[in-house]
């Protein structure tokens, strides 16, 4: 499947059948350019996912006829690669600011406004006819809420098979009766549950279910859009601890949505920060959770629980509501918020910089590297003085790498 041995037994590529990038490590210096706004040279080899220039706006309509009078800037210039399989992609930011739209926009779900984006090399955007039904098999989402999702009419077996009518000919018979029940024994469910509606199920095993039809076909990644904020938190751990079982079987590779950063912060090699449907810092979890350089970056995780009581005090509060993304604010987004802005930040858009390997921040205050790491300008605990040697820093963190745009 895919390119790939699958195990005897599963039908799912075990970890280590397929490698990918850098020795499966990920990681790709920053300056690859292949598919990038500003770029020249050629990658050695694709990355696993580059996302480029990528915007989604939507209009906004009004009169009898109908036209756009105004547009919601949803996903407005957003740039990443996930580097290498096997590795969790952290997505963070408040309700509104276009995680959702940017996943869907990269699954083909709705057309891009702009950009670009390459899945090992494979230019989405362009694909039609059996190169996009390749493209379906390829990237699967687990949504947020499994009742919303699953078909109610149709018994979980059903369910679970569904997408192997449409994409896998070769399976029928007991072979696919075989493929379900492996399917539903890998995510801790049994074939008592074949006939099972989705209202007869409790809401963690609705989600077992959306997991095990999203990996019916072995796809290469998996978005995971808030996939277990609907559940109770006992079962929330239940489906964390599984996805993490199933991503080191399977050699997964996750797109993780979610505003809860502890989650975020537990799961993710690499994590991104989506602030008014721009990022704002991307880098890896071990550079951006206990340093973070972004002011917005810093409130959150300010804002949320954490194990260690010190980075509560350091940090700053976030105060006031996000902007409208119809009429987002000049210059820097983030400016009508930040405790640190200044008047340039009124009127010039910070593009994200590296500041030191993997770690990318957009802020004019946040100093370039020089000798001793990041500086936060505003605000405090933004100093660093131990930058990572290079960028298998972040390839050891799990892969992904930043350009600006
Ligand atoms: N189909 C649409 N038409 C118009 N505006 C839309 C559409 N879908 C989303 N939006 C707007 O785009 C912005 C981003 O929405 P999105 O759902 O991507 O945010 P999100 O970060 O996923 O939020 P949440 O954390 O609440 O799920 C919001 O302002 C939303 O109202
Ligand atoms: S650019 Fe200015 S307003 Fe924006 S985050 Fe940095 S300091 Fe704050
Ligand atoms: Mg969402």
């Amino acid at each position: 499947m895919h390119g790939g041995r699958t195990k005897e037994g599963t039908g799912l590529m075990q970890a280590g059948d397929a490698t990918f990038g850098a020795g499966g490590s990920g990681h790709r210096p920053a300056d690859f350019a292949g598919a990038g706004p500003a770029g020249a040279a050629a990658p050695l080899a694709p990355l696993f996912l580059s996302v480029r220039g990528v915007k989604k706006h939507f209009p906004v309509r009004a009169g009898i006829l109908g036209r756009a009078t105004a547009w919601v800037r949803a996903v407005d210039g957003v740039s990443f690669d996930i580097g290498g399989r096997g590795t969790t992609f952290g997505l963070v930011g408040e309700s509104g600011c276009g995680k959702t739209t940017l996943t869907r926009v990269v699954l083909r779900l709705l057309p891009p406004t702009a950009g670009r984006v390459l899945l090992e090399g494979r230019d989405i955007f362009g694909l039609a006819g059996e190169g996009l039904r390749r493209l379906r098999r390829d990237m699967q989402l687990v949504p947020q809420d499994p009742y919303g999702s699953l078909n109610p009419r149709l018994p979980v077996g059903d369910i679970v098979s569904e997408p192997l009518w449409t994409h896998a000919p070769e399976l029928r018979g007991k072979a696919l009766q075989r493929r379900v029940a492996e399917l539903l024994e890998v995510v801790g469910l049994s074939s008592a549950h074949l006939r099972r509606f989705p209202h007869e199920l409790s809401g963690g095993q609705r989600q077992r279910v959306a997991i095990a039809r999203a990996l019916a076909l072995n796809p290469r990644l998996v978005i995971l859009d808030e996939p277990t904020s609907a559940l109770d938190v006992s079962v929330q751990a239940q489906v964390i601890n599984l996805l993490r079982d199933l991503q080191s079987r399977f050699s997964l590779t996750y797109w993780f949505v979610s505003h809860n950063l502890p989650l975020v912060e537990y799961l993710s090699d690499t994590v991104a920060v989506m602030y008014l449907g721009r990022l704002v810092e991307v880098g890896a979890r071990g550079d951006v959770f206990p340093s973070p350089a972004h002011p917005y970056t810093r409130a959150l995780i300010s804002a949320s629980p954490s194990p260690d009581p010190t980075r509560r005090q350091e940090m700053a509060v976030l105060e006031g509501q996000v902007p409208s993304a119809t009429a987002p604010p000049p210059g820097c987004r983030f400016h009508t918020r930040c405790p640190g802005a200044e008047s340039r930040c009124r009127q010039e858009s910070p593009e994200l910089r590296e500041l030191e390997p993997g770690h990318w921040v957009a802020c004019h205050l946040v100093a370039a590297r020089g000798g001793g790491g990041p500086r936060a300008a505003a605000g405090s605990g933004g100093t660093r003085a131990d930058a990572p040697g290079g960028p298998q820093a972040v390839a050891g963190g799990g892969g992904a790498n930043q350009k600006g745009g």
